[in-house]
């Protein structure tokens, strides 16, 4: 059987920053960048994403374009009878755990997009928006249902395959992402009072800053650039050998930080131009914002764009993390397509219903102290993917030749330039970094 891949270069760069571009840059990274400091996380997050992730992004690409195979058969491919799919495996964990409870947060930004459509919704105050939220999210049947919707259509487009379901959906979807944000951006920076939002992303406040802002930075790096889980693995195995691997993974980059500028730009001014506390954690875009946009000129219309805007970044990059899984049954076990799409959105959507109900009816805190959901969320991002990350840059910088790597590089690039760099950082300091800041996570130091 012919292995499906992109068919061209744009299509490539849809799904990749479709991919990168998720939840992660706003739902989470505002409000991260509201609980710790503002521009002084920011600046450190950047630090992160060009010195850890870019090289790591890279990493992936080689190996994913080198094999043409899904996480554990790349390693096993490339190294048979060691221990080094185990790294593919630590993927296949993690994307069990990321897109469980992702699933149910993309089911909440549909509720959420819903509702906000109706005139009504916009005119409670900023406590009945809290109470509007927690019912919403401690109901056994509603969010599981918003649940269902959600992992029904990152279904439909896995199914349907790289080029017409993935790339197809993509290319449509991610330009639509882009005019939405810069026009809320337009709506925002109108505003009064935008400028004290605009100086809490950019004029630095150090002092709230120490190892735990770095650990949150680093693993948000992580999550918001889709790494260490063989998700870029996975979709680099379906690039042609005429595109140049450094350059994807760049411009990859830059959108998704991009779109988190454009995601805090679009919040923050809004958010102190009602002097409402931006330290409000995950509940900031379901709870504060409303808030915002019964208030906001044009509310009626920012506010269905802005969960328009979040649903279509959480689904371009649900459907990766579900391709990870449907590439591993697919190649792995020989499963047909359909039976390993349906098989894995089964069994995430069962673990994510069991997420949803641990906001609600069981909740509990057994889960180390948090619920199943949050529960998921930290491990994943705190643990497997810091490892997975870690092992994927000592592959590429130590276990294989560096010939290797350079040579899988330059296919389809115009020179070796920055290749040595790279090698460098993926021999040293990403590994370095992981250790102290994975040590410093688990309090072990700092
Ligand atoms: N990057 C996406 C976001 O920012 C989420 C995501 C997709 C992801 N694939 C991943 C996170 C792999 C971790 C690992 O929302």
């Amino acid at each position: 059987m012919k292995r499906d891949s992109f068919s061209s270069r744009m299509g490539v760069l849809a799904a990749a920053a479709g991919s990168a571009i998720g939840l992660g840059n706003i739902w989470r990274f505002t409000y991260l960048m509201g609980d710790n400091g503002g521009a002084a996380f920011f600046i450190i997050y950047l630090a992160s994403v060009i010195l850890i992730g870019l090289p790591i992004m890279i990493a992936e690409f080689t190996i994913g374009r080198n094999t043409q195979k899904n996480p554990i058969g790349a390693f096993r491919s490339l190294v048979p009878k060691s221990a080094w799919p185990l790294t593919g495996w630590l993927g296949i964990i993690a994307a069990f755990s990321v897109l469980s409870f992702y699933g149910v947060v993309g089911g909440w930004t549909l509720y959420y997009l819903v509702r906000s459509i109706s005139q009504s919704f916009l005119q409670f105050s900023p406590d009945q928006y809290a109470t509007i939220f927690t019912n919403y999210i401690e109901n056994p049947l509603i969010p599981i249902l918003t649940q269902l919707i959600f992992m029904g259509l990152t279904f439909a487009i896995v199914v349907r395959g790289i080029q017409s379901g993935i790339e197809k959906y993509s290319k449509l979807l991610m330009p639509l992402l882009f005019l939405i944000v810069i026009l809320i951006d337009i709506v925002a920076l109108t505003m009064p009072g935008a400028s004290e939002g605009l100086a809490f992303i950019f004029k630095p406040d150090w002092s709230k800053v120490d190892m735990n802002v770095i650990v949150m930075a680093v693993g948000q790096a992580f999550f918001s650039l889709s790494l260490g889980m063989g998700t870029m693995l996975t979709y680099a195995s379906y690039i042609g050998k005429q595109q140049d691997l450094k350059k994807t993974a760049l411009q990859v980059t830059v959108a998704d930080t991009l779109v988190a500028v454009l995601a805090g730009v679009a919040i923050f001014p809004a958010v102190f131009s009602f002097n409402i506390d931006p330290t409000s954690g995950p509940g900031l875009v379901f709870i504060t914002l409303p808030a915002v946009f019964g208030k906001m000129p044009f509310g009626q219309i920012v506010g269905p764009a802005f969960f328009l805007l979040l649903a279509i970044a959480a689904l371009t990059s649900a459907i990766s993390i579900l391709e990870v899984l449907v590439a591993y049954f697919g190649e792995e076990l020989k499963w047909g397509r359909k039976k390993a799409t349906i098989i894995s959105t089964v069994l995430l959507t069962l673990i994510g219903m069991i997420a949803s109900l641990s906001n609600g009816i069981w909740n509990n805190d057994a889960f180390f102290g948090m619920n199943f959901m949050d529960f998921l969320g930290a491990f994943s991002s705190n643990y497997c993917l810091p490892i997975g990350g870690f092992f994927i840059a000592v592959f590429v910088g130590w276990r294989m030749k560096p010939e290797w790597s350079n040579q899988e590089l330059l296919i389809g690039a115009k020179s070796a330039r920055g290749n040595k760099l790279i090698l460098w950082l993926l021999r040293t300091l990403v590994p370095a970094a992981i250790i102290v800041v994975f040590l410093s996570g688990i309090g072990v130091i700092g």
